[in-house]
């Protein structure tokens, strides 16, 4: 029955996301959490079951006969946080959000093509949604209805960013760098030089390859990570304290350490760049700022610094925002789709019994029902009966099977 889907889940909308941590699944080990899933599963009487938890949400996917109230929601965040003291189930009424049948098919399909996400039209959240569904069926949580809801949900993630523009203009403070920097048209040939190896200056260092840009260097305090991001881009790895002795020439400089005094004062800049007067960019990612505010009054540069980046990663988010009804119109038809989809499914399972119970039909037709009747017949008789009962038995079969593939449209 479609009506046993059903979503148990708490969001942003309702919780602050650090608070979301007290009703996940806290885990050593994935056998850990298959075992606690498992023990959901048994002791709320639940067919199918899948687990996902992000920065912004938690949400318990199941299918199930029994009726989702307030004891059950109870029990079931008893069992996944036996620490809460739900003695307050108030409380717990007003942070859960549960979705069933078609509605549930609906929430699914919203989270998973991330319109109900704080970054509207991230992908991530996909990824993590068909994990979640194939971390259940591979430890035997799910099987067939959670198949045919991830399949259903890769197809309406399709139409959904094909049709509509929500997962346009990038949000993510690199793309943004990157993109902005590429309205100076820079050279392929540039000379770039990182200052600062943490992830950010990783991830920025991605986009430089993505756009064929190949010649790096990089600066940074520690020379581990220094010598990783060097590795990843084949540059040369330098340490910090070399800024402003490499005598190193440099069309683009990219900032981002997590220091909080500005490491690329007007001084180093100044025997950074020696003689050469030349115009260069400097992207600055760093929160504070690392470059300081003379380096930008003094020398010729253009500067990409992270405060219009944000600003803009917000008007691209309200952008995004703007497509969230185009994205719902395109899941309602989606919801209405599978709700076709589940009832073949259904359809086809029944008809997948039926030759076995036709032909036990006919077995016992001829050695129970008609048994003392028919060995009282000769043998042509006897033959004639039988072959009579085969050619009932494939019309049996084949009549509904050809009737049910051409009313329901089944493969
Ligand atoms: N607001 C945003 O959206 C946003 C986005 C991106 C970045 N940021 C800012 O970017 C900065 C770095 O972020 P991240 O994600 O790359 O961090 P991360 O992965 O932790 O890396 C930190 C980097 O800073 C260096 N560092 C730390 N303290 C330093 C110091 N006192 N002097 C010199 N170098 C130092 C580290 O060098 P070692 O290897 O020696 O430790 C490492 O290269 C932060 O300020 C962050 O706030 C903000």
């Amino acid at each position: 029955m479609i009506e046993h889907f059903k979503v148990i889940t708490i969001t942003h909308h309702v919780i602050d996301v650090a608070e979301i941590e007290d009703y996940i699944i806290r885990h050593e080990e994935e056998g850990d959490l298959v075992k606690k899933l498992q023990l959901i599963k048994d002791e709320l009487e639940i067919d199918e079951m899948s687990y996902l938890s992000t920065c912004n949400r938690v949400s318990y996917m199941i299918y199930t006969h029994k009726e989702v109230d307030l004891d059950f929601i109870n029990r079931f965040f008893d069992l996944v946080n036996p620490s809460l003291h739900l003695e307050d189930s108030s409380k717990l009424s007003n942070l859960v959000s549960v979705y069933e049948g078609l509605e549930a098919i609906q929430n699914v399909f919203e989270v998973a093509c991330s319109v109900d996400s704080l970054v509207v039209g991230e992908r991530e959240i996909f990824r993590q949604f068909r994990e979640a569904i194939n971390f259940a069926r591979q430890n035997e949580l799910a099987s067939d209805n959670f198949r045919l809801i991830e399949k259903a949900a890769v197809e309406t993630a399709k139409k959904v960013y094909s049709n509509t523009r929500i997962g346009e203009k990038p949000l993510s403070i690199a793309a943004l760098a990157m993109d902005s920097l590429l309205q100076y048209q820079p050279s392929k040939d540039s000379k770039v030089i990182f200052v600062g190896a943490g992830e950010t200056n990783s991830l920025m260092a991605k986009f430089f390859l993505k756009h064929e840009f190949t010649n790096f260097t990089v600066f940074n305090r520690s020379n581990h990570r220094g010598e990783t991001l060097a590795n990843a881009i084949g540059a040369q790895n330098l340490p910090l304290a070399a800024l402003g002795t490499s005598g190193l020439d440099f069309d683009i400089m990219v900032v981002c350490t997590a220091s909080t005094n500005p490491i690329i004062t007007a001084e180093i800049y100044e025997k950074l760049i020696g003689e050469d007067h030349g115009k260069k960019i400097i992207i600055d990612l760093s929160v504070p700022a690392n470059v300081s505010k003379a380096v930008v009054e003094q020398f010729p540069v253009e500067y990409i610094e992270i405060e219009s980046l944000k600003s803009l990663a917000e008007k691209n988010l309200a952008f995004r925002r703007q497509e969230i009804g185009l994205a719902k119109a395109v899941i309602s038809q989606q919801v209405n789709a599978f709700k076709a989809l589940y009832q073949q499914r259904k359809l086809a399972r029944a008809l997948a019994d039926l030759p076995t119970e036709i032909k036990s039909l006919k077995e016992r037709v001829k050695s129970e029902v008609f048994k003392d009747r028919i060995e009282m017949l000769d043998e042509p008789a006897k033959m004639l009966i039988s072959d009579i009962l085969d050619y009932f038995e494939k019309k049996s079969i084949s009549i509904p099977m050809k009737t049910a593939k051409k009313a329901f449209d089944l493969d």
